[in-house]
């Protein structure tokens, strides 16, 4: 069965596409059949895979099914697939506002295209924009999971909780299954005798949504989009190389189909976060 997963942070920067590519990547070494999905419009994903978006007729037009799939669809070096943003994307949300005064068909634009796909693939993960609009909440009404990441820095808790709330109205609004499926603690910095202490909070205030992998600040990640290439076809030895296979198998591992871990949530750090995560753990029947 597939699983679907967001990657999703409001905050731009925090390594969303980065996670996306590379987690994609190290998922297909390890054989399964993965899509990935370019849901921004300042078209990041697209253009780290050697994609000029300028005349590109992208995602959107799958979206709006005014084409079909297979005319959209590219393949990175015959490894894994992955549907490019065009230039229309930034004007397709307010098309969706214009066009569909049914909102809930709005939400699941998303969700009805990719139904007719989703079973040639193992995983597909959607690249979101930094931004709570709709795009961000028709691929939170159709995926299973998000992923979060989070930037091994003090504020990174603050910037997170509104992502939060975004995730929890969306399930209880359009998604029941919806579940937050990883955090995940990128850029960290090992030199920094800080970042032990941040990864500590971290670990109280998202417990087991943590993911025991850290993605550490490795130049070799920031470089590879300037060659068009993946971590793994970059540099294969690199650190970021083996932090993304690390975390391929601990996603791979995660349990599908049912919630994760129960676990206390008497350490974290506010009520309103508390509130939330109680929410978005709630049994979904
Ligand atoms: N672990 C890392 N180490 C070093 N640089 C990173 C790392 N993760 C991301 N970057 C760089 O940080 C910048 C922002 O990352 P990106 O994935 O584009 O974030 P977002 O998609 O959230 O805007 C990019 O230049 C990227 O290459
Ligand atoms: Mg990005």
């Amino acid at each position: 069965m597939v699983r679907t997963i967001a990657v999703f942070n409001l905050k731009g920067g925090v390594g969303k596409t980065t996670l996306a590519v590379n987690l994609g990547a190290a998922l297909q070494l390890m054989g399964k059949r993965v899509l990935l999905v370019d849901l921004d419009p300042q078209h990041d994903l697209t253009m780290y895979l050697g994609v000029n978006p300028a005349q590109l007729k992208g995602v959107e037009y799958f979206i709006t099914r005014d084409l079909k799939f297979a005319e959209i669809v590219r393949s990175y070096n015959h490894r894994f697939d992955f549907l490019p943003s065009g230039k229309k994307l930034r004007d397709l949300e307010d098309l969706m506002s214009a066009l569909y005064v049914n909102y809930k068909k709005m939400n699941f634009l998303i969700r009805d295209a990719f139904l007719h796909i989703e079973q040639q693939y193992d995983y597909i993960i959607f690249d979101c924009p930094p931004a709570g609009g709709q795009l961000t909440i028709n691929a939170l009404s159709y995926v299973q999971d998000v992923f979060l990441p989070v930037q091994c820095q003090f504020l990174a808790l603050r910037g997170s909780k509104k992502a939060l709330f975004l995730i929890y109205r969306v399930k209880t609004l359009f998604n029941p299954a919806l579940r937050l499926g990883a955090v995940i603690p990128v850029m960290y910095d090992p030199r920094n005798r800080l970042s032990s202490v941040i990864v500590e909070k971290l670990h109280n205030a998202y417990g087991d949504y943590l993911t025991d992998t850290k993605i550490r600040i490795n130049v070799s990640l920031a470089e590879a989009p300037g060659f068009g290439k993946t971590i793994f076809d970059y540099k294969p030895f690199s650190r970021g190389a083996q932090d993304f296979k690390k975390l391929a198998r601990e996603v791979a591992e995660m349990p599908a189909g049912e919630l994760r871990l129960e676990q206390s949530l008497s350490h974290l750090v506010d009520s309103s976060v508390q509130h939330v995560m109680a929410g978005l753990r709630a049994n979904n029947a």
